[in-house]
């Protein structure tokens, strides 16, 4: 489809006039970082408009949640970072809604158009939700729609696509998402470089760093501290200030480029090509009001603490840090990001040892009770990240769910999205056989399926992706 840019600003401008209109609007939001995100946009936009504003946070949208929300009164709904999936239901429920998502859309712009939904998706202009423009970013255009103003909320919209890793199919953002860098520049609060990529450049020592590098892998040094820390010593780097260890923003450039080109070689070395090595820097986008050094410096690293506050069932603590409270509700914040490490560090150890089970188009593992559902999914990109897992199949996570059911998450490499795999579309499709439901993204999707029907679906999601595979290589 052409690209049709005009379209969606204009789209925007539409549906911000509309929310006007309102006096009252209950906000229902995603629990990540880009759903908080969106939902902290949403909420400032209505307090500026002098709207009065309630919000709501959920794991998954569903039916029965709407049908809730249909019995629940007259305030304008506004579905941040969700919706898409079940506008035509919300329709039919006779909802007052307006949504602002960019997962793949269940009705056309044409249904969405003649039913006059205030519905905005970046599928529907031909523009990539996956990459070009995050739930919170597509909320940001219709605040910045509604007051010029608004633009100083451009620096937690980039924390949105960032926490949706829409910075690493290119190791920048692109598309949309340039317009909200530019936005944020000229307002004040955000700056971008070029720099090393791995996580935690503001807060983690060096040395950790590296140990904790995934993309690209470091060999011989990724998962192993003591080669972590010999790896600078040899190259002359103090790992420490007085007491306190140096993190990535406190070294010298020509510290950096020491580095840097060290890890370039070594990759070199070991026969990784250039398409590796080109993947160790990138633009890395900062929060300029925020302290440096802290946890919400750098847009990644306050993604990562959106989601350990979301994912955990405060995602309460998350928005108003969006919205710009600090102090004990920061520390708070603090203490959940720990534990959200913890897990995930447990989580990938789970995988280790349960295994993971090839079939023939897929491979998958099962994490029982093991891993949470809601971050399963995280666990999943990790593993499929990392160099004991086969790069030219999907991977799947199952987790059991208190509520009895079981949750999938499927991660696919960007090599399989371009060779014609659509994970959203396979798993909605998987799903809805075992009287599940699924979708997200080309290359990240997500299904919740009866217990009993786990087997049953993976087969189904088997034959799905190898159809995928053969209608694009022109197969039957
Ligand atoms: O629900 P939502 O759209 O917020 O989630 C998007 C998901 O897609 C995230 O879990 C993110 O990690 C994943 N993703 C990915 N690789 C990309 C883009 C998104 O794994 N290139
Ligand atoms: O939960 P997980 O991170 O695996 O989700 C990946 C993507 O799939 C997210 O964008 C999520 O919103 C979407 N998803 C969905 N329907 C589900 C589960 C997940 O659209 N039932
Ligand atoms: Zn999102």
């Amino acid at each position: 489809m052409e690209c049709d840019t005009d379209g969606f600003f204009s789209k925007a401008e539409w549906i911000a006039k509309t929310i006007r209109r309102y006096s009252a609007v209950h906000v229902v939001t995603h629990i990540d970082a880009d759903g908080l995100t969106a939902g902290a946009i949403a909420c400032r936009t209505l307090e500026r408009a002098g709207i009065a504003h309630t919000i709501e946070y959920v794991k998954q949208l569903d039916e029965p949640s709407l049908e809730r929300m249909a019995g629940e009164g007259s305030k304008l709904l506004w579905f941040t970072d969700l919706g898409s999936g079940l506008s035509r239901k919300m329709g039919e429920l006779g909802l007052d809604f307006v949504i602002t998502d960019h997962h793949i859309p269940e009705q056309s712009r044409e249904e969405v158009g003649a039913q006059g939904q205030k519905h905005l998706n970046p599928h529907h202009y031909g523009i990539d939700g996956a990459n070009s423009v995050s739930g919170s970013g597509v909320t940001y255009f219709v605040s910045r729609a509604m007051d010029d103003a608004n633009r100083d909320l451009a620096g937690i919209a980039v924390v949105g696509a960032c926490g949706d890793l829409q910075d690493t199919r290119d190791c920048r953002l692109t598309g949309v998402n340039r317009d909200i860098l530019t936005d944020g520049k000229a307002a004040g609060v955000l700056e971008w470089q070029v720099d090393l990529r791995y996580f935690g450049r503001q807060t983690r020592p060096v040395y950790k760093l590296l140990q904790y590098s995934s993309d690209p892998i470091i060999p011989g040094i990724t998962g192993r501290e003591g080669e972590a820390v010999k790896f600078l010593q040899e190259l002359g780097i103090s790992l420490k200030e007085g007491e306190r260890w140096r993190s990535w923003i406190e070294l010298g450039h020509d510290e950096k480029r020491a580095v840097v080109s060290a890890i370039a070689k070594l990759l070199l070395s070991k026969g990784f090509g250039a398409r590796s090595t080109g993947r160790l820097l990138g633009e890395v986008y900062t929060l300029r009001r925020e302290e440096v050094g802290s946890e919400l410096r750098d847009a990644k690293e306050f993604a990562t603490l959106l989601n350990s506050t979301a994912r955990y069932g405060n995602p309460d603590v998350g928005l108003k840090i969006c919205l710009g409270e600090r102090g004990e509700l920061f520390e708070s914040a603090k203490m959940l990001l720990s534990g959200h490490r913890k897990n995930l560090v447990e989580g990938l150890q789970v995988v280790v040892d349960e295994g993971i089970v090839e079939m023939e188009h897929i491979q998958y593992f099962h994490s029982l009770e093991y891993i949470r559902d809601t971050i399963v999914g995280i666990v999943t990109g990790m593993m499929l990240n990392s160099d004991s897992v086969r790069k030219d199949i999907p991977l799947v996570g199952l987790a059991h769910s208190e509520d009895g059911k079981t949750k999938v998450s499927a991660r696919a490499t960007r090599d399989l999205v371009d060779r014609g795999i659509d994970l959203a579309a396979a798993l909605k499709a998987a799903a809805a056989q075992v009287d599940g439901v699924g979708g997200g993204h080309n290359i990240a999707a997500g299904a919740t399926i009866p217990r009993e029907s786990e087997q049953a679906f993976l087969s189904i999601l088997d034959g799905q992706i190898a159809a995928q595979i053969s209608a694009r290589s022109g197969g039957v």
